[in-house]
């Protein structure tokens, strides 16, 4: 059996915070952050949204788009490192909030590579005919664990959510072969520290992503037999422009075939591939047929890829 996307949804607060804005907060200026990251403003979702809401929003918009209700869904997945609450999981907020009565819930926590995770967990339900739609999502309100006193990560970071529907599908279709991993002993690179602020280890985290994400791209290729020559599109983790050009580059494909929302939206930890993933899908950017690769990396430290055909 062919496991894959049925339908793609995301959603961002509207609140936009420039790096400009940010020059007001901490010691930091446009430039730096333009061009060590790629990042020139991010969302802020305000007091009263919380992780679940972002999660909503997006999971019905990826309902609609799969044309699925509800109640067809077997089982909710939500990657995230900000919930409401340890619990009740997201996952089952969301699943009061949605009516997905029919639905089992947990939550997946493996930070920034939680969607791929998510994906690859829906997989093995759905293969083994235990579940037939499963609904996986990534949202964060990294806002919330932000030190807004950090010039080195508070410029990072932004909120939103994406969500995918994941199911049956035609032969030669879907996921055709992922990877995952993780290497604890590098947790300490990456974490949430006693005042639940996000603490980043910058260099080590760099030298980690761009060695990792070209290496999963190109192993998830191979395994299937395929070359990084026949990758169409390839939708990273938006964590630093640098880090996902070095990716594309070892690739040699060009700036039109990487999915780059980084630009407006910063990095969204578990949300970024999904959300970057719905945006594209929107946009028309991914095509009937098309080989894509979806890579992320992120605190744990985890990393993750999967090689679609669409
Ligand atoms: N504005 C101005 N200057 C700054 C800022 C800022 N926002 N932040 C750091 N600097 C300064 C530093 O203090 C340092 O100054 P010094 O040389 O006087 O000491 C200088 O800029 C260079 O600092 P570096 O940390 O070496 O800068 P670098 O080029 O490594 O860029 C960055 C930092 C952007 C954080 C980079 O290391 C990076 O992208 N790392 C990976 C981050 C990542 O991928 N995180 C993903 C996981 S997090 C998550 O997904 C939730």
């Amino acid at each position: 059996m062919n496991v894959g996307v049925l339908g793609t949804g995301h959603y961002l607060p509207k609140k936009i915070v420039t790096n400009k804005d940010l020059e007001k907060v901490v010691d930091t200026n446009d430039e730096w952050i333009r061009t060590r990251t790629g990042i020139e403003e991010r969302r802020i979702a305000d007091d009263d949204v919380n992780t679940s809401d972002m999660a909503y929003n997006a999971a019905k918009n990826a309902l609609e788009e799969a044309d699925v209700k509800a109640e067809e869904i077997d089982l909710i997945l939500v990657a995230t490192v900000t919930p409401d609450t340890p619990f009740p999981s997201v996952s089952c907020m969301l699943q009061d909030k949605l009516g997905a009565s029919n639905a089992a819930a947990m939550d997946i926590s493996a930070a920034c590579t939680g969607f791929m995770y998510g994906m690859i967990t829906a997989k093995q339900f759905i293969e083994t005919k235990a579940y037939k739609k499963v609904l996986v999502i990534g949202s964060e309100k990294l806002s919330k664990i932000t030190n807004w006193e950090d010039r080195g990560t508070c410029v990072l970071l932004g909120d939103g959510a994406g969500a995918a529907v994941l199911g049956e599908v035609s032969e030669g279709r879907g996921i055709l072969s992922f990877e995952l991993g993780a290497n604890g002993a590098g947790g300490k690179e990456l974490y949430q520290n006693e005042d639940n602020h996000l603490v980043m280890n910058g260099r080590e985290v760099y030298k980690f992503a761009v060695r990792q994400m070209p290496e999963s791209t190109v192993n998830v290729v191979e395994k299937i037999g395929l070359s990084k020559e026949d990758v169409d599109y390839l939708v990273p983790h938006q964590a630093n422009i640098r880090i996902m050009d070095a990716a594309r580059e070892r690739l040699g494909i060009s700036e039109d075939k990487m999915a780059k929302t980084i630009k407006k939206y910063g990095n969204n930890s578990a949300a970024s591939i999904p959300m970057a993933l719905s945006e594209s899908v929107k946009d028309g950017k991914i095509k009937d047929d098309d080989l894509i690769v979806l890579v992320g990396f992120g605190g744990g430290l985890t990393w993750g890829a999967v090689a679609m055909r669409w």
